[in-house]
């Protein structure tokens, strides 16, 4: 007997207009299993997280998560979706008028209902997780550094012990260390859990050290998916060019003025 895929998209089309952004994509990701999709600026990364979360709806092709089709669901049935997923987002996206245990809590109070001291504890316990002291759940946000900032999002993206998480880059602009800092950090946690994981990134260094599997996307298609030990000899000249950072190469920049 196979176990049916945590996550498995079929054929998934998202186009703006003429522009076609996701012209295909076929992903299985499997129960407890680290993905991470690498590739260019624009190359439709954040979509395809988007369509996924629901937040966009494909023209065509399947979402099915755990095996249950989730393209145009209903509201009701998209609660209970989000409900497995816990998301960290590009550029971290605290609410600055909420102090940091409040952000971390936020999901528990607001969409569990979960009274404000019980969710505090929790939170409390999280921020531990991602390496912070309780005093720090009293701080604003805005009192926080870039990569302080990262990891109360983390510990926001684990609070409700979501099956499944999406990271969009996670470490964009934080230094080499505190970036392995979150790496180490999202390795850990998302092990601690059991849960799966989704990543989308332009840096190698933490695809490496976070994916099971890493999947390249350009011009709409995965053209190449595989183990992240097999990178550095893919035999895909798209993805030596992507890893090396080369301008020199298949993939061209669409550069306009
Ligand atoms: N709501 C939208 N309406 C129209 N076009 C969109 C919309 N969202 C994204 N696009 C287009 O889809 C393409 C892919 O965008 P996306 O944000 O997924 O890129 P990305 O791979 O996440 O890039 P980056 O690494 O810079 O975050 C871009 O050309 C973008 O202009
Ligand atoms: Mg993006």
């Amino acid at each position: 007997m196979t176990d049916t895929p945590k996550i498995e998209l079929t054929g998934v089309r998202k186009a703006f207009g003429p522009k076609v952004v996701l012209d295909g994509i076929d992903l299985q990701v499997a129960r407890g299993e680290s993905v991470v999709v690498i590739g260019g600026s624009g190359t439709g990364k954040s979509v395809m997280l988007k369509c996924i979360l629901g937040l966009m709806r494909p023209e065509r092709g399947s979402i099915r998560i755990d095996g249950e089709e989730t393209v145009g669901v209903g509201a009701k049935q998209r609660d209970r979706l989000m409900g497995k997923f816990g998301m960290l987002f590009q550029g971290g996206a605290l609410f600055d008028s909420l102090k940091v245990w409040e952000n971390v809590a936020f999901g528990l109070i607001q969409g569990r209902n979960m009274p404000r001291e019980q969710a505090r504890a929790i939170a409390i316990e999280k921020l531990a997780a991602v390496g912070m002291a309780e005093s720090v759940g009293e701080l604003w946000p805005a009192e926080l550094s870039g990569g302080m900032q990262k990891r109360v999002s983390l510990a926001r993206a684990i609070a409700a012990n979501p099956e499944i998480i999406f990271f969009d880059e996670p470490t964009t602009g934080l230094d080499p260390i505190m970036a392995d800092v979150i790496n180490d950090l999202i390795v850990k946690c998302t092990k601690e859990l059991g849960a799966t994981a989704l990543s989308i990134t332009h840096d190698m260094a933490s695809a490496r050290k976070i994916a099971d599997r890493i999947a390249m996307l350009y011009k709409g298609r995965l053209i190449w998916v595989g183990p992240a030990r097999d990178i550095d000899h893919s035999g895909n000249e798209f993805v030596d060019q992507f890893i090396h950072g080369r301008a020199e190469g298949p993939i061209t920049m669409e550069l306009r003025a």
